[in-house]
């Protein structure tokens, strides 16, 4: 099996600096190495190139950075549609959240229904109208499926890319009332910390799995660090107390491994500046390790 790492250095989805040397930082905690020694064919692409914040252009309609984020998503849906159309696995490294823009258009191009498990505190269904920050990271999800600004939406040239019924959300414990409404709108499985407290990881995952299955032919992890408890990934530009822990966190990778049923991923919003010595970044390359079927014994 091969995979393609693809880093994207996006941090003009939100408002904080570092988020751009996630991908070095993932990097330099060995991701490679450590999906090579399970037998896999590990090409790294590189990182897709992004304009820095002092060349962005003015802000529009409470999207900022808007044509810069959907220029670089068009790139990435390019790029990221070429690894797949080639056989291989994109693992794609952010860079803030919206990037899963980009990676998803890419994806859902090669298959009829893509699933997808959005591993967040957040919704990231926002849209222009709905948004408390005017950050596209608080957005990509909603995008995805055919809601928001058509330049957004319009990335790869077809909308929508996924379908509410497809998609499910594990880790929710902040959401704007905007995306409450249009979760409640479009019937999106949502299980926030209560559930995952009420019934376990391991019941979720069954769950979640089961779902996104369901008549797809495809499921892409998309894996916001910021859904794990901040004591076990300091270094997020939004973090929420009260997270998945870095246990059930590796538990839900594993029980992905063995259902076998992801076929591309994301690891995003690792911001190395706010972090304590690369923690945060180790914590997704162990988490890659357990996607990819590490295992102890
Ligand atoms: N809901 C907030 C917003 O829209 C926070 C979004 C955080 N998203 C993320 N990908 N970390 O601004
Ligand atoms: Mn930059
Ligand atoms: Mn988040
Ligand atoms: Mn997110």
């Amino acid at each position: 099996r091969n995979i393609c790492i693809l880093g994207v250095p996006m941090d003009l989805g939100q408002g904080r600096r570092g988020v751009d040397m996630g991908p070095s930082a993932i990097r330099y905690a060995q991701v490679k190495e450590r999906l090579g020694k399970l037998g896999y064919d590990v090409q790294d692409l590189g990182d897709i190139p992004v304009p820095s914040i002092e060349e962005r252009t003015a802000n529009e309609l409470n999207l900022k950075c808007l044509n810069e984020v959907v220029q670089v998503n068009q790139v990435l849906a390019e790029r990221v549609s070429e690894i797949v159309g080639g056989g291989r696995f994109p693992l794609v490294l952010g860079g803030d959240h919206s990037i899963a823009i980009g990676t998803i258009a890419g994806v859902a191009k090669h298959v009829q229904r893509l699933g997808v498990i959005w591993y967040d505190a957040h919704g990231d269904l926002n849209t222009g109208e709905t948004s408390p920050s005017g950050n596209i990271h608080g957005m990509s999800l909603a995008v995805s499926l055919g809601i928001g600004h058509e330049k957004l939406t319009g990335i790869g040239g077809y909308a929508p890319k996924i379908r509410p019924e497809n998609v499910v959300i594990i880790g929710a414990r902040q959401l704007d009332e905007g995306e409450k409404l249009l979760i409640r709108e479009i019937g999106l499985k949502v299980y926030t910390m209560h559930e995952v407290d009420r019934l376990g990881m391991t019941r979720v995952m069954e769950e979640a799995i089961s779902h996104v299955t369901q008549g797809t032919d495809g499921v892409h992890l998309s894996l916001d660090l910021d859904g794990l408890d901040p004591h076990d990934a300091p270094g997020v530009g939004t973090p929420v107390t009260g997270g998945l822990t870095y246990r059930e966190s590796h538990l839900a990778m594993e029980m992905l491994a063995e259902a076998e049923i992801i076929t591309s991923a994301e690891f995003v919003e690792v911001n190395p500046i706010l972090d304590h010595s690369n923690k945060t970044a180790k914590v997704a390359v162990a988490f890659m390790g357990s996607l990819f079927g590490e295992k102890l014994l």
